[in-house]
């Protein structure tokens, strides 16, 4: 089996492709990547030289590019990640997260469909990877589920959820074998340290304030990123055609109450007084639009595909902290750019 995984340098693709590519070495995982700010080659050095491996560097909004590498791989299915990730961003700059999100997934589509049209659908799959920020914001209870109708609210979810109903419109229009999974916030290890959890890891080791935006009681489910790859596996070999599945951790916490406990944590993997930490805390202006609260409902993928998370949200948040401490000349490398010139070194 030939396998596209888009996205597969970021921080939840470097994960599944070590899965993917460690698990199934009869498969052949191709990882097309444009390698922006959040691409980092260095993240798979460990899988680089597989025999099952590939890297490809491309942009998925070059309609072209995407025909050509599906006329040359004949790909049997996709693993789509490759996103604007960042709300924040999203909100400076909305015009890269239509494009890439939304024109990106499109060309991939047309690109499968090109391919899938002629050998037929038979054995094929398109998986799109998305976010539970497409069913918009919780009030104080209640879950989303599979049925929760979309209510987007920033530009990143906006763009996410567009790209959902497109995967969704070429299984009916089309009959384009594709499966969606939407998952709650992930933690772990190689997260670009502008997303809350490695930034505040980051910030405390090196004194600097943890910026909690408005109040802090903003509430995230939040999932070990080793159990979304292990979601994935399972949702692309037992998922049904033009199903979606939720996937998150049942593990929810006010941002305020996680930096709290990553203080402590910190304090102590470091040897400081525990408390230290937290008097670096510092309530910043709060993000436009900012979603209250987000939380899954992962009955389904739990009785219909038998997945639950395994890592328990004290262990893995200590192993998260642990990581990023222990790992500095990675990030170094993220937090002075040099990690932008593994490619060359590697590949040219
Ligand atoms: P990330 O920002 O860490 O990685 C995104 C990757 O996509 C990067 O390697 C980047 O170089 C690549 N990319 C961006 N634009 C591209 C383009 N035009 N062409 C080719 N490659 C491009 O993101 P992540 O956190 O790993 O998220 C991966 C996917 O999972 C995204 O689709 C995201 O919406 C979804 N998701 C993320 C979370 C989360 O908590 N991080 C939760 C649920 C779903
Ligand atoms: P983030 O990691 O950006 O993920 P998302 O916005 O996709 O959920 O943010 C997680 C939560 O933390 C969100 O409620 C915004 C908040 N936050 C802060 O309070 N301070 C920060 O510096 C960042 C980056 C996020």
């Amino acid at each position: 089996m030939k396998i596209l995984i888009t996205g597969g340098a970021g921080f939840i693709g470097s994960h599944l492709v070590r899965l993917m590519v460690n698990k199934y070495p009869d498969y052949q995982i191709v990882n097309l990547d444009k390698l922006t700010y959040a691409g980092n080659l260095e993240n798979l050095k460990d899988v680089e030289n597989a025999p099952n491996y590939t890297f490809v560097k491309g942009d998925i909004t070059d309609a072209e590019l995407m025909q050509e590498l599906f006329q040359d791989f004949q790909f049997d299915s996709v693993i789509h990640l490759a996103a604007e990730s960042h709300v924040d961003r999203s909100i400076a700059d909305p015009m890269s997260f239509i494009t890439t999100n939304i024109v990106g997934t499109v060309n991939l589509l047309n690109a499968a469909r090109n391919i899938w049209k002629e050998s037929g659908y038979e054995g094929k799959r398109f998986y799109h990877v998305s976010t539970d920020e497409v069913y918009g914001t919780l009030g104080e209870t209640g879950l989303f589920t599979e049925d929760t109708a979309y209510d987007p609210r920033s530009p990143y979810s906006a763009s996410k959820a567009s790209s959902d109903h497109l995967v969704r419109a070429y299984y009916h229009t089309y009959g384009m074998p594709i499966v969606i999974s939407n998952c709650s916030n992930n933690y772990g290890p190689f997260q670009f340290p502008e997303k809350l959890i490695p930034l505040v890891i980051n910030n405390i080791k090196h004194k600097k304030p943890l910026p909690i935006y408005g109040n802090g009681k903003y509430t995230r489910d939040w999932l070990w990123v080793g159990d979304h790859a292990t979601a994935i596996d399972t949702v692309f070999h037992k998922g049904a055609n033009g199903e979606t599945y939720n996937i998150g951790g049942n593990n929810e916490w006010q941002n305020i109450d996680l930096v709290r406990i990553l203080c402590d944590t910190v304090d102590g993997l470091l040897g400081r007084r525990v408390g230290e930490a937290q008097e670096l805390i510092t309530f910043v202006k709060d993000r436009p639009g900012h979603d209250k609260r987000y939380a899954i409902d992962a009955t389904k993928i739990k009785d219909e595909l038998g997945w639950e998370p395994a890592v328990q949200p004290a262990e893995g948040m200590k192993e998260t902290a642990q990581w990023y401490l222990d790992n500095t000349e990675w990030m170094e490398r993220v937090t002075s750019g040099a990690y932008q010139q593994y490619y060359e070194k590697q590949y040219s």
